[in-house]
């Protein structure tokens, strides 16, 4: 899968995928990303990117022509499955959008910064609008790097213990039971004595329960989905 990001603020970009599972996912070519300085494909002499809104208001627009042509440009190259753009007002993104996402071969992220971008951008390049959560970040970067991640780790052979992206929080719409390693006693707080008992179908039950007890308590609404 490739993940092509496009960002005013690329050196934000980098860092979430230079480490751990995501930089072996791109080691072993599962995944590709690559980002894009939306700035290279500005054709004013200073490089903008952005411009003041028509009909006045503070804060400043991303502009469609340097959208429009770092698009047309990588789709000039190949075939997308998908465009994102990143924005607190789109569609909550959770775990059933991130295992259908990667199912795709190249999906294009664009960043958004500043009140957002010409509305023009998403509604002719756009096909899904994301959003993280309902609170307001400075920019889409962190948030591209949440969905790529999201997605990134759930390609077939990126993790190296399959089952473990099975039994993540909500993949099942429960969340994961509690987990512990040794000492199985410390200053007297002990791990509770099934998961130290061999006895790996009551340990199996034991998580089950725990997971939805845990659910159940902090988020009953997974359960009625
Ligand atoms: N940009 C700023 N806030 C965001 C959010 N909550 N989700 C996605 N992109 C954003």
């Amino acid at each position: 899968m490739r993940i092509d990001i496009i960002s005013c603020l690329p050196k934000l970009l980098h860092s979430p995928f230079e480490h751990s599972i995501m930089k072996r996912a791109q080691e072993k070519g599962l995944a590709e990303v690559v980002i894009h300085d939306l700035r290279d494909y500005s054709a004013d002499k200073h490089q903008r990117i952005d411009d003041y809104q028509f009909g006045g208001g503070a804060g400043m627009v991303m502009s469609i022509e340097p959208i429009d042509r770092c698009i047309s440009s990588l789709q000039s190259q190949r075939k997308y499955d998908a465009i994102l753009y990143m924005t607190p007002d789109g569609v909550p993104f959770d775990q059933t959008k991130a295992n259908s996402f990667s199912l795709l071969e190249n999906i294009i992220i664009l960043c958004g910064h500043y009140k957002g971008v010409d509305e023009r951008v998403r509604e002719h390049f756009i096909t899904h609008e994301i959003s993280i959560g309902d609170y307001v970040i400075s920019g889409g970067e962190l948030a591209a790097s949440v969905v790529a991640d999201a997605i990134i780790r759930l390609i077939p052979n990126v993790l190296n213990d399959e089952t473990s992206a099975l039994t993540d929080s909500f993949q099942d719409n429960l969340l994961a039971p509690p987990v512990y390693t040794r000492p199985s006693e410390y200053k007297g707080w002990k791990v509770p004595e099934v998961l130290l008992s061999g006895h790996q179908q009551k340990i199996d039950e034991w998580r089950e329960e725990m997971a939805l007890k845990r659910t159940e308590k902090r988020r009953s609404d997974l359960l009625n989905r």
